[in-house]
C-alpha cells in the first residue's frame, strides 16, 4: 500500500510518460525513451530510493541502454546516474569502472566550484560504494589524494538537534578522548558521532586505535575484537521524503555504508528526539539506543 501511494506521488510528480509506459508492459515501449527521459526517471527514483514494481525489467532496460550511450553523457551526468545506481543497489562492476577511470574523474578533482565539489563528493559515495559493497571489484578507484579538502567550505548551521544530540552524549562519555564527533569519513559521509564500546559497555579512548575510516585514516592498535563501534547518525526532518518516515536516498546509501564499514548504526531521528524532554530522558534514550543496537548485534 505504501508502494502503491508513493508510485502514484511520484507519478504526479514527474509527469513522465516513461511510469505510464513501464507500468503496463515496459520493455517494447520503453525502448524508445530518450535516454535523458531515462535518466531523469533514474535520478528521481533514487532521490525517493522508490524502486518501480518491475524492478528488474527496469533495471535490465537501464543497464542496456547505459551499455552503449553512458560514455556519450555529460561527464558530471555520469557520476550522477551512476550515484543513483549506486543508491538503488544496481550499479554494475563496468559501470563503477566507467567513472571512476582517471579520464572520467580527474577533471572532477580541482574542481571547487558547487557543482564539481557536489560531483566529487558523489565520486567519493561511488568509490565507497565499489569498495564497500562490491567485493569483487578490481578497480580502478579514486586515488587517496581526491580528499584533498582544499579551503574548507563555509561552516553549516548547527541543527539543534546536532548540537542536543552531541551535549547529550558528551555528558554520558564522561571524557573528551571517549567520543568523536563531525567525524568526516573516507566514504564522503560525516558521522554525528562515534563511540568504540568494549564487551562491558564500556568506552574506550578512541585514539589509542585504529581508525581505517577517517578522513586522513590514523593509526593504533587493533580495538579488543569482542569491542564495537558504534555510529551516531541524526536524520532531520528534510532527511525524509515528504510526511514519511522514509529516508530520501542519499540517507539510505550514506547509512548502507556505514553499516558496511563496521559500525553498528544508532539512528537518532528528529521525530523520536523531539518526544524527549529532560536531559535524563535524553541520555536514558542514548543509552537505550546504544543497548539495543549491541544487543540486535549480538542476537546475530
Ligand atoms: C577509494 O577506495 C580505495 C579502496 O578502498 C581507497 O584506498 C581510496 O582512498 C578511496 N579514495 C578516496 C578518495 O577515498
Amino acid at each position: 500500500m505504501a508502494r502503491c501511494a508513493k508510485s502514484f506521488a511520484l507519478l504526479k510528480w514527474l509527469n513522465l510518460p516513461l511510469f505510464e509506459a513501464f507500468a503496463q508492459h515496459v520493455l517494447s515501449r520503453a525502448q524508445s525513451v530518450a535516454m535523458s527521459d531515462l535518466c531523469n526517471v533514474l535520478l528521481a527514483f533514487a532521490r525517493l530510493n522508490f524502486r518501480p514494481e518491475q524492478e528488474e525489467a527496469f533495471f535490465n532496460l537501464v543497464h542496456e541502454k547505459l551499455g552503449s550511450q553512458l560514455a556519450d553523457l555529460d561527464p558530471a551526468l555520469q557520476v550522477d546516474v551512476l550515484w543513483a545506481l549506486c543508491v538503488l543497489q544496481q550499479a554494475r562492476a563496468s559501470e563503477l569502472q566507467a567513472v571512476l577511470r582517471p579520464e572520467l574523474h580527474t577533471q572532477f578533482l580541482g574542481d571547487r566550484s558547487p557543482r564539481g565539489q557536489s560531483t566529487l563528493q558523489k565520486l567519493l559515495h561511488i568509490n565507497a560504494t565499489a569498495r564497500l559493497e562490491h567485493p569483487e571489484y578490481a578497480g580502478p578507484l579514486l586515488p587517496a589524494t581526491a580528499l584533498d579538502p582544499g579551503p574548507p567550505a563555509p561552516e553549516r548551521k548547527v541543527t539543534p538537534l546536532q548540537k542536543e544530540l552531541q551535549e547529550t552524549l558528551k555528558g554520558l562519555l564522561g571524557g573528551a578522548d571517549r567520543g568523536r564527533f563531525s567525524v568526516a569519513t573516507q566514504y564522503g559521509w560525516v558521522l554525528d558521532a562515534e563511540v568504540l564500546l568494549d564487551a562491558e559497555g564500556q568506552f574506550l579512548p578512541l585514539r589509542d586505535f585504529v581508525a581505517p575510516h577517517l578522513s586522513p585514516p590514523s593509526g593504533g592498535q587493533l580495538p579488543p575484537p569482542t569491542a564495537k563501534r558504534l555510529a551516531f547518525l541524526r536524520w532531520e526532518f528534510s532527511n525524509f521524503a515528504s510526511r514519511s518516515k522514509d529516508l530520501l536516498g542519499r540517507f539510505v546509501l550514506a547509512r548502507r555504508h556505514v553499516l558496511a564499514a563496521g559500525f553498528l548504526v544508532v539512528d537518532v531521528p528528529y521525530y523520536e528526539w523531539l518526544e524527549l524532554r529532560s536531559e535524563w530522558q535524553k541520555a536514558a534514550y542514548l543509552k537505550d539506543k546504544m543497548r539495543k543496537s549491541v544487543a540486535e548485534e549480538l542476537a546475530k
